[in-house]
């Protein structure tokens, strides 16, 4: 790939798939289960949907718009649209974003793997929900096998980034969505049957709005953008090898669908199984992995091998769908380094796993014998989390809005949006709308009733 003559997607199911893939990954199945359970169930779920809808598409369709036109990476394609000004920063933000994301992401994605070889060799057969709280707390803590499973995940993400768009990324995520999907479908329903699964259910059903507060707000706003991948140009960058026909505002529209049902599902799969074998909702980020063990065990716990297989199956999926998502993170670095200061893909890519590898390797260990060097209270690991999740995403997709729905050509938005008018767009007033007023004003009002700026 060159910048010349930059790579294609293939399909327009491939352009769904590559997107869906990166949206869907640990963010729905990890960190949308934990947050719900840390800020209080329905109403943040509710609060989350929100977003989704009013700030998480919207912005999607702007990312969108903005790569494709530029044909560029995210901080190339605000100098190409609006060259000379200051808004190449919200790229360049974008990209310190990704590789930050990517550093404490491969650690959990690490894990995946970790228990996907537990699984296999029987290491869960006859525990109960104390032995899987031991196991979590003492592999999380161990001082090198978690660092060697981050270490595993850079590298496999590394090799796929090299070998280029198109072979990698869409064929990547062509057999993995829908079995994923299948298996997420067939475990929610294993945990609702489980006996005092009825209040997990009730948990994510009846909102209790008295615990919306400005934390809460955040919270789902940074989750919301989180999940969706929006906010720091990587659908960006995704879009700048769309093809000329592909539906955009479609596009946007579908994978929002996939990402929230795939979140919701990991939703009914946790907090009935949790509620069930008594483990606290708000356990923070250890929570799916402390959870889930159960369900394989209660649900088919008398046939040991259907156990085994399933949850096997279960966390290979799940690390193809972290994958798909740290490829897209990394290819974000990758291709402004490439493009950037004229480095060879190879030898891009190597800088970001390099790098990733120290940060995720620091990140890890902040959850073990680090966890004494705190920064502002938070490890390392919560740290990365609280300030691209709950900070550079949101001030991004500020950013991003602001530059869709004020200062570019509005001749470009609706060109972009409509296919240069091939395409019928009923909605195309509504979508300026969010961009323009919604959105930005939505996004400052949630930080500045948090941060307490004023
Ligand atoms: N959205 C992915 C998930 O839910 C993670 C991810 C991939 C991401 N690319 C991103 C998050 C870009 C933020 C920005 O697991």
């Amino acid at each position: 790939m060159t910048t010349n003559k930059r790579a294609n997607f293939g399909t327009k199911l491939g352009v769904i798939l590559a997107s869906a893939g990166s949206a869907v990954g640990l963010g729905n199945i990890w960190r949308f289960p934990y947050m719900t359970g840390e800020y209080g169930g329905a109403a943040f779920i509710l609060t989350y949907l929100g977003c989704v809808l009013l700030f998480g598409a919207p912005i999607m369709m702007a990312e969108f718009i903005i790569g494709r036109r530029s044909q560029s990476n995210t901080a190339r394609a605000y100098q190409k649209l609006a060259p000379g000004t200051q808004w190449r920063w919200v790229g360049r933000m974008g990209v310190l974003a990704g590789f930050l994301i990517l550093s404490y992401y491969s650690v959990v994605a690490g894990w995946t793997l970790e228990y996907m070889v537990d699984s296999g060799i029987g290491t869960f057969a006859d525990k109960g929900p104390d032995d899987f709280v031991q196991f979590y707390n003492s592999f999380v803590s161990h001082p090198w096998l978690p660092v060697v499973w981050t270490i595993v995940f850079l590298l496999l993400t590394h090799f796929i980034v090299v070998r280029g768009v198109e072979k990698g990324i869409e064929r990547s995520s062509k057999v993995m969505m829908p079995a994923l999907f299948i298996l997420l479908l067939i475990l929610a329903v294993c945990a609702i049957l489980l006996p005092g699964a009825g209040s997990g259910i009730e948990f994510l059903l009846k909102p209790d709005f008295s615990k919306v507060d400005g934390s809460v707000l955040l919270a789902a706003m940074g989750q919301a953008f989180f999940s969706l991948s929006v906010g720091m140009g990587c659908l960006c960058t995704y879009a700048s090898y769309f093809k000329p026909d592909t539906n955009l505002p479609k596009t946007a529209f579908s994978v929002a669908v996939i990402d929230t049902l795939v979140a919701i599902l990991a939703g009914f799969i946790i907090f009935p199984a949790a509620f069930a074998v008594g483990i606290q909702p708000d356990s923070g980020p250890g929570l799916l992995f402390v959870t889930l063990p159960n369900v394989f065990q209660q649900a088919f716990g008398n046939v040991p091998f259907i156990a085994a297989l399933l949850a096997v199956m279960f966390y290979i999926l799940l690390a193809l769908a972290a994958l798909t998502s740290t490829i897209s993170l990394h290819e974000v670095v990758t291709a402004y380094l490439h493009e950037e200061f004229n480095m060879s893909r190879v030898k891009a890519a190597r800088l970001v796993t390099g790098g990733c590898i120290v940060l995720g390797t620091l990140c890890s260990l902040s959850l073990g014998i680090g966890s004494d060097y705190t920064l502002f209270g938070m490890t390392l690991f919560d740290f990365f989390d609280f300030i691209t999740a709950k900070l550079m995403m949101p001030l991004g997709g500020f950013f991003i809005s602001l530059f869709t729905g004020w200062f570019l050509d509005k001749k470009i938005v609706r060109e972009e949006l409509t296919n240069r008018g091939t395409l019928r767009l009923r909605i195309y007033g509504l979508i300026v709308f969010l961009l323009k007023f919604v959105a930005p004003i939505g996004i400052a009002f949630i930080f500045i009733n948090e941060l307490h700026l004023i």
